[in-house]
């Protein structure tokens, strides 16, 4: 690592007709290398890449056009002073992805393993400033051994002014955090207010505390990966909302994500020319729900064969997946999906896939995402685990999440609409904009078995035979209650359609909806149950 008082003359060791040129490109070569080759070695051994070739991957070739890279840090405790290497730890600028401009910063671990010094806090910022000056999203790769232990308090402050950015940002442009390395401490908590996190398998970690501090506190012994990694945040914190095997694979993902959503609150979403007809019949999904209504089917399947070309991008995938989540387009124009999954613990709604949707949801509004919903809901988790840990606050965070939104809201029930579960999903009267159900539709207060038992309790008692009275009153209710119709009688379904009609007429309902315009009352902001 160079740096500290360098003189004019050390770096013009190639002398040629210009010295102030040779000195720009000799110290612009200098902090390239970041904390020098045998750094760079390390970093590559442990199978990452450097901050910069991450940014090669993530950028369009050539588009980066780099900030303060002549930065240095003005510490001078512990022998700082005799370590100033330019970047200080940590690259940041713009580019293009697919054209389109994003503001990135890439931690360089191989500068003081990619610590946080109150300079290279004050880059973060000034790049976080720009981005939401222009509107255009952030990108953070995160690498790095937390708070510049050297650099005390005055890193802690560059941590806070970070956290300050991403919640003034949030809702005004996307903001995407990939995690590279170790981000422990309070580090976690810059990632955790922005929008997507994504992770790698085996080279990243995240936690407040790590493995030793609690095996102190709580005797448990733990791996840093269990404790923190890819795999524990994506399918159990779910902190992470996408885990890849490599870091290319990561970063192709990130610039896939970035062509759904708009450059910020203020645009319109991105346009991806499609030669998928709008009118493609849906021959799949002619018997896609079973006969039997207690059999799963994949709801993924259907999102897939109604959205453009099969292209359907999940986020939070190994996540809660009773409920299903992730950006599509159709007719060209990205579209944000929300579906129960049948083919996981029923589709039922519990408290973490309520967590899922909600924010997937919010997501969506803030940034004028239009949502498309496909409905298989049983109701929601019973069972005291659910309700003592707060399902009824934790509920009303998807219900809150779909009234507030004024983004077009359409609804396909396939199947089940349940109890308060079918008030939740979109319904008509929380301003769904367009809500159609297939003929296998189910709409009603509970399911056939729940309702002949408490309806005919009394009667089933006295039964001769018990059997045959419960499968006459299950049929009975099931006759008048199992269907579509009661719903659409009364306006609170728009249409009951086939299945291969499917996607004309989202596809239909959205063009019309592009206009739509919706709003909330005037508040400083609402009070969501969190
Ligand atoms: C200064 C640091 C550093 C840090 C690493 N380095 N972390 N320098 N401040 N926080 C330096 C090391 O001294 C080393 O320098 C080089 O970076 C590479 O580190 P290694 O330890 O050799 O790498 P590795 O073995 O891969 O281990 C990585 C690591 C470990 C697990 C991240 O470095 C580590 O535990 N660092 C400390 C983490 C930490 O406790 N940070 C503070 C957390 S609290 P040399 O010159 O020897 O190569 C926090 C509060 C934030 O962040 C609060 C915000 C509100």
């Amino acid at each position: 690592m160079k740096g500290g008082n360098f003189a004019v003359e050390h770096y013009c060791q190639e002398t040629t007709l210009n010295p102030k040129i040779d000195l720009l490109r000799n110290l612009k070569a200098e902090a390239q290398l970041g904390g020098g080759q045998a750094r760079i070695d390390a970093q590559h051994a442990k199978g990452k890449l450097t901050a910069r070739e991450r940014l090669e991957v993530l950028l369009d070739p050539g588009s980066f056009n780099e900030l303060d890279a002549l930065a240095r840090h003005r510490s001078t405790r512990f022998g700082l002073d005799k370590q100033r290497p330019l970047g200080d730890g940590v690259v940041t600028g713009f580019g293009t992805i697919d054209g389109r401009t994003v503001c990135v910063f890439s931690q360089d671990f191989t500068v003081f393993g990619g610590s946080l010094s109150e300079v290279h806090a004050e880059k973060i910022c000034k790049v976080m400033d720009h981005a939401v000056r222009i509107g255009a999203p952030l990108i953070g790769l995160n690498d790095s051994g937390g708070a510049r232990i050297q650099e005390g308090v005055a890193s802690l402050g560059g941590y806070a002014d970070i956290f300050l950015r991403n919640t003034m940002a949030s809702g005004v442009v996307p903001q995407i955090s990939v995690i590279l390395g170790p981000c422990a401490g309070g580090a976690v908590y810059s990632p955790a207010l922005t929008d997507f996190v994504f992770m790698t398998k085996g080279t990243s970690y995240m936690f407040v505390t790590g493995p030793e501090v609690v095996k102190t506190v709580t005797h448990e012994e733990v791996t840093f990966e269990e404790l923190g990694g890819a795999d524990t945040h994506s399918e159990r914190s779910g902190v992470c909302h996408g885990a890849f095997d490599n870091e290319v694979a990561c970063l192709l993902a990130v610039r896939k994500l970035v062509g759904f959503l708009p450059s910020s609150n203020r645009e319109r979403t991105p346009v991806r020319p499609t030669d998928d007809p709008f009118n493609r019949e849906n021959v799949a999904l002619k018997r896609i729900v079973p006969e039997n209504p207690n059999q799963p089917y994949d709801i993924k399947d259907v999102i897939r064969d109604v959205v453009d070309e099969g292209d359907f991008f999940e986020i939070h995938a190994q996540y809660a997946t009773n409920i299903v989540v992730g950006f599509a387009t159709l007719d060209g124009n990205p579209v944000g999906v929300v579906a129960n999954q049948p083919a996981s613990l029923a589709g039922v709604l519990d408290i973490n896939s309520s967590i899922k949707g909600a924010r997937f949801v919010r997501f969506c509004d803030a940034f004028n995402i239009p949502l498309v919903v496909f409905e298989d809901v049983p109701g929601f988790l019973p069972g005291t685990d659910q309700e003592w840990r707060g399902i009824i606050r934790h509920g009303a965070k998807l219900l809150y999440a779909f009234c507030e939104a004024t983004v077009p809201k359409l609804t396909v029930i396939t199947r089940k609409a349940y109890g308060g579960a079918y008030d939740v999903m979109n319904s008509k009267h929380i301003r769904g904009d367009y809500n159609v159900a297939w003929p296998t539709a189910e709409i009603a207060v509970m399911g056939a078995k729940g309702a002949v038992e408490i309806l005919y309790r009394k009667e089933l008692d006295k039964a001769d035979d018990k059997t045959q009275r419960y499968d006459e009153l299950t049929k009975q209710y099931n006759d008048q209650f199992a269907s579509p119709y009661e719903a659409a009688e009364r306006g609170f379904i728009d249409d009951v359609i086939e299945p291969q009609d499917t996607r004309r007429v989202l596809i239909t309902a959205l063009r019309t909806l592009r206009s739509k315009v919706d709003t909330n009352p005037w508040k400083k902001h609402g009070n969501i149950p969190l």
